[in-house]
Order: C-alpha cells, then sequence, then structure tokens
C-alpha cells in the first residue's frame, strides 16, 4: 500500500473548513463521517426507491423489502453469523444492550446473582444492566484492569462463579482503545456455563469481527460508528437464544396472531422487529459496509497502524502531554491529558484550529476514576485522516501547552 494513502476525497464533509481552517476530523469515536457511497444510497432511496416493507404487494414496497432483507445478509455475511436470522435491526448498541438485558437476562437472575462487566465499559454497557439487576436483588460486578487500561485478565476470570449469570464486556475501549481478548475471554466465562454479550460499538470499523470465531452469544453495534447512517444499530444473538426470548417491545410485524384472548409472536428477527424499521438506515448501513469491504482490513488495517505509531511517537515527544490507555494491543484512540490545561479548554482551543476531538469522561466515568480523572482529551481517529492532520495536531497541542504555561 502507499504510505498515508488519501481517501479523504470519498468523504464529502472532509473538504470543508470550520473556524476558518481545514477540517481536521479527530472524534471518529463518537461517530465516524459518511462516505459519498453511503449518502448518494440513501438520497436514491429515498428519492426513487422510498417504500414501507413487508407490508404492501406492489412494486415499491416489495422493492424496498428485498433490500432490507438484502442488508441484513450482508450484515451476517460481514460478522460471519451462520444465518441472516441472528441478525436483529435495531436503533443502535444501546437498544440492542437493553433488549438483552430485557428479554434475555432479566428472567434469569434472582437475589445475589451478577452480571460481570469490566472496568473500562461505556455507560451503555453498565446502566441497562444495573437497571435488571436492581429489580432482581442482583448486582453488576466490574472486573479491573491495569494502569495501562488492559482488563487484569487474571482477576476477571476469578471473578466468574456461580452466581454469574451473564458476563458483558466491551471489544474495544472507546475512551482508551483498548482491545480486549474477546476469543479468551468469552472462552472463560463458557467453560463455566455462562453466556457472553460483546459490545462491539468501537471495534467495527477498526478490525474485521467474525462472531463464530469469537464464540460469543451475543454481539452488538451501531451503523454510525462504521460510516453509516445513526438511528440504525446491529444485535447479533445465536439462534439457539433467540426464539425462547420473549419480544422487547409490541407493535405491529411481530406477531403470529392477534387476539383478545392473546398474541403469538413470529420468530427472529421479525420477533424483535415491533414497527416500522429504519429501513433506509439499514439500507445506508449495507452501502457502508460494501465500502468497508471494498478498501479491505489489510489496506485498513496499515493505514490506521501507520496513523496509531505517528500519533504515539508525536505525542509522546511533548512533555506536557501525558497519553491515558496504553495498552499493547489498541486501535488508534488516543486519550491524554496536559499539565495545567483542562481537557475542555484543550479541545475548544484545537476547535479554533478547525481540528475536531472529545473532550470529557466519554460516557465512561467508571473507567475515569479508575485512572484518577474526571476527563481526557480524545483523538479517535479513521483510516481516512492522514500523518499530516496529526502532525497539525501535535503542533496545536505544543501551542496549548504554551499558552497555560505563560
Ligand atoms: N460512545 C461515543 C463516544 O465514545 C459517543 O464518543
Amino acid at each position: 500500500m502507499k504510505k498515508d494513502i488519501n481517501f479523504k476525497e470519498d468523504f464529502p464533509i472532509l473538504g470543508r473548513e470550520i473556524n476558518g481552517k481545514p477540517l481536521i476530523y479527530l472524534d471518529n469515536a463518537a461517530t465516524t463521517q459518511k462516505p459519498r457511497a453511503v449518502i448518494e444510497r440513501l438520497s436514491d432511496f429515498l428519492s426513487e426507491e422510498n417504500a414501507n416493507i413487508h407490508r404492501g404487494v406492489h412494486y415499491l414496497s416489495m422493492n424496498a423489502t428485498q433490500s432490507y432483507d438484502e442488508s441484513r445478509s450482508c450484515v451476517a455475511n460481514f460478522i460471519n453469523a451462520e444465518h441472516d436470522e441472528e441478525i436483529i435491526f435495531v436503533r443502535g448498541t444501546t437498544e440492542a444492550i437493553n433488549l438483552v438485558a430485557r428479554s434475555f437476562c432479566s428472567e434469569k437472575l434472582g437475589p445475589g446473582d451478577e452480571i460481570l462487566v469490566t472496568e473500562m465499559e461505556h455507560h451503555a454497557n453498565i446502566v441497562p444492566w444495573q437497571l435488571v439487576a436492581g429489580e432482581h436483588e442482583a448486582r453488576v460486578v466490574p472486573a479491573p484492569i491495569t494502569d495501562e487500561g488492559e482488563l487484569d485478565l487474571d482477576r476477571f476470570e476469578s471473578l466468574l462463579n456461580e452466581r454469574t449469570k451473564l458476563v458483558a464486556f466491551v471489544h474495544v475501549s472507546n475512551a482508551l482503545g483498548t482491545i480486549n481478548p474477546v476469543k479468551k475471554m468469552t472462552a472463560m466465562a463458557h467453560q463455566r456455563g455462562i453466556p457472553v454479550l460483546v459490545d462491539g460499538a468501537q471495534a467495527v470499523a477498526h478490525q474485521k469481527v467474525d462472531v463464530q470465531e469469537l464464540g460469543c452469544d451475543f454481539y452488538v453495534f451501531s451503523s454510525h460508528k462504521i460510516f453509516g447512517p445513526d438511528g440504525q444499530g446491529v444485535l447479533y444473538g445465536r439462534k439457539e437464544h433467540l426464539n425462547g426470548m420473549t419480544p422487547y417491545q409490541g407493535g405491529g410485524d411481530m406477531i403470529e396472531i392477534v387476539s383478545f384472548d392473546g398474541t403469538t409472536f413470529r420468530s427472529s428477527p421479525e420477533r424483535f422487529e415491533a414497527g416500522t424499521p429504519n429501513i433506509s438506515g439499514a439500507i445506508g448501513l449495507k452501502a457502508a459496509i460494501d465500502y468497508v469491504n471494498d478498501i479491505g482490513w489489510e489496506t485498513i488495517h496499515e493505514k490506521e497502524s501507520l496513523l496509531l505509531n505517528h500519533a504515539n511517537e508525536s505525542l509522546t515527544k511533548i512533555p506536557s502531554v501525558k497519553l491515558i490507555g496504553t495498552a499493547e494491543e489498541k486501535v488508534p484512540v488516543l486519550s491524554f491529558t496536559i499539565d495545567s490545561a483542562h481537557p475542555h479548554d484543550v479541545a475548544t482551543i484545537l476547535d479554533t484550529k478547525g481540528i475536531a476531538v472529545r473532550a470529557g469522561h466519554h460516557c465512561a466515568q467508571p473507567l475515569m476514576k479508575r485512572m484518577g480523572l474526571s476527563a481526557t482529551t480524545r483523538a479517535s481517529l479513521s483510516f481516512y485522516n492522514t500523518v499530516d492532520e496529526i502532525n497539525q495536531l501535535a503542533e496545536a497541542l505544543k501551542e496549548v501547552t504554551a499558552l497555560f504555561e505563560s
């Protein structure tokens, strides 16, 4: 691959200026930008093909139904699910986790039971479990992490016990970039008969996910984190679980027969897709996956490791910058603090230079507490970023430091 190959032209927004400066978009963990392929597919669908699905015998409805079903097959292939029916379309990662908490986990819980998570979870993989645990006098237990931001695997294993009813953990940390050893963690839980949910929101844009290889019971992610539209997400669940689960929501299209004596439900995926779904969202997600597949994981990995190495090197050279999260295995997410400057001030000054980063607790307050912080500044990269953009970030951080030290 050509060094530092430039993909920015595929993304119209990356050509614009912010505050009079060319946009340097380093907030990809919050949401990724959308390639022209996705924007045009959405525009074509809404201009030429829009109709409701599964409800009409007219041409447009049948055509939209076919496109929606093709999107499901595309997602199944993308993460190597065995069956299309194992892919449920939801609003996003958060809704997928809430669905599993309500429809799968809740009925397994009793007083004293535990749901094991890690200290590096996003709130979306803590709060839904706390809600169901609270209803059954059960509790959410966090597995500790090291100062580098890696999971302590021995402690994780020692926390698995007969009270553990589910294990839920993040594949890639949104705040630190740490990649967890998902296959090992899943095997440890399965040896004890405990089902596993993996929050893949921050993983899917950076690496090939193979749910059969990982062995997990549930895998969840959002379309907007992988160059697709927002309001669209995916719950993968193993078939053996799904049809025994109580539906999450009731409504049209998820039923077999409705009467005032009672209602019977369809099997997965319709069982969990009550009401008109986000049809264009699913179709846009397929366009995003096709785009990623066209580029290929090898190219994405090469580019991202070039960027990560360069960013690590550049930021480490600035004495005032302290990197938070230095795991051996990580994606190009760089969380940091700067002596004497609050993360919000750092982000605000960077914004004046057209550089978009996130500052705050990153919806991971327990993680921040573990690291002894209330907030960090986070630069989260994608394969469309460039070495030159990282150089500009480093220069800007030197200026910020000078400003606060003067
Ligand atoms: N979870 C997203 C982030 O980390 C919003 O920024």
